[in-house]
């Protein structure tokens, strides 16, 4: 064979190995009815936090032991730490890859259960680090869930955006922003992302919104307030709800303690809780207008 012939026969190999991985990851995820994308324009607003405390809120919210997170953030997985499955491992069997099991039966599955030790870095680079990524979740055996939520790595470059497109038929992408105007900013591209994708904002989470002093009762605006709602308006997009800073969420993160089961009558657990309301009668509104469209 000549040398442009190998090339060739490389090229349409490395293709069908792709389209073959890409219909197992469909027909593994084939059974999760609603797939939704936690994102936000940049690190640090409470992305991981919001995730693990939806899925249970969700979990809460009559769908024990149907919902799984995907821990997406390759180089800085710590929803198993936040949910207290940290040091845990993905089970093998014939099938394939077992997620573990947390609180109210969430199953999750991260990068950080393969790293063998704390101190390990993720250090895959470019497209390799893709193709890995992809024959990793290909192999995830999911079974039949509810919801399945995403823990997408920070930010609308290439790497959230490749996550994105491995997975096949999306909902929609819930965007966490706090509410100062620098984070309003980074909101915008958030947006265009997911319309970018051609995925429907379900909507805007506006996260560590007030503080209340637990001495003095006084309400003190650390990262101001409402800029979330306002960003919302402006984009025309839904506005979801707002979590107030309680230090106890961060306590509870850290110790691997589901925040949401532990302090179900919090101002933040309640506002959780209102999240999921606005998120089931967006699926169901789209359920709806999709039943429309295929009738006419
Ligand atoms: N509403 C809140 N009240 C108090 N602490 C919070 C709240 N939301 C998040 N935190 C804390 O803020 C820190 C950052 O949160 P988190 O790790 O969820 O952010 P992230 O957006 O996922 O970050 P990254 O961009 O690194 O993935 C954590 O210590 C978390 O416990
Ligand atoms: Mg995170």
């Amino acid at each position: 064979m000549t040398k442009q012939g190998t090339k060739q026969t490389d090229v349409e190999e490395r293709k069908r190995a792709h389209e073959e991985q890409q219909r197992r990851l469909k027909a593994r995820t084939s059974k999760i009815k609603h797939k939704i994308a936690v994102i936000s324009g940049k690190g640090g607003v409470g992305k991981s936090t919001v995730t693990v405390n939806l899925a249970m809120a969700f979990a809460l919210h009559g769908h024990a032991n149907d919902i799984g997170i995907l821990d997406a953030d390759i180089t800085g997985p710590c929803v198993p730490k936040i949910i207290g499955l940290h040091g845990q491992s993905l089970q093998a069997g014939p099938p394939g890859l077992f997620p573990a099991t947390g609180p109210m039966g969430i199953k999750v599955v991260s990068m950080d259960f393969l790293l063998p030790s704390e101190e390990t870095p993720v250090i895959w680079r470019g497209p390799l680090k893709m193709r890995a990524i992809s024959q990793f979740l290909s192999d995830i055996v999911w079974g039949d869930l509810d919801f399945l939520f995403i823990d997408l790595p920070p930010g609308t470059g290439d790497e959230p955006l490749s996550i994105m497109q491995l997975i096949p038929e999306m909902d929609g992408v819930v965007i966490v922003t706090i509410p100062s105007e620098v984070s309003q900013i980074v909101v915008k591209k958030a947006v265009t992302f997911s319309r970018k994708l051609n995925i429907p904002v379900i909507g805007i989470i506006e996260n560590m919104s007030g503080f209340v002093c637990p001495k003095c009762g006084a309400e003190i605006n650390i990262f101001k307030t409402g800029g979330g709602e306002k960003i919302a308006k402006d984009l025309m997009t839904p506005f979801l709800g707002k979590i107030p800073i309680d230090p106890q969420i961060c306590e509870d993160s850290d110790n691997g303690v589901p925040f949401i089961i532990e302090h179900k009558d919090s101002p933040a657990s309640k506002a959780f809780m209102e999240i999921v309301k606005k998120v089931e009668a967006f699926l169901e509104a789209e359920k709806k207008s999709n039943a429309e469209m295929e009738g006419k």
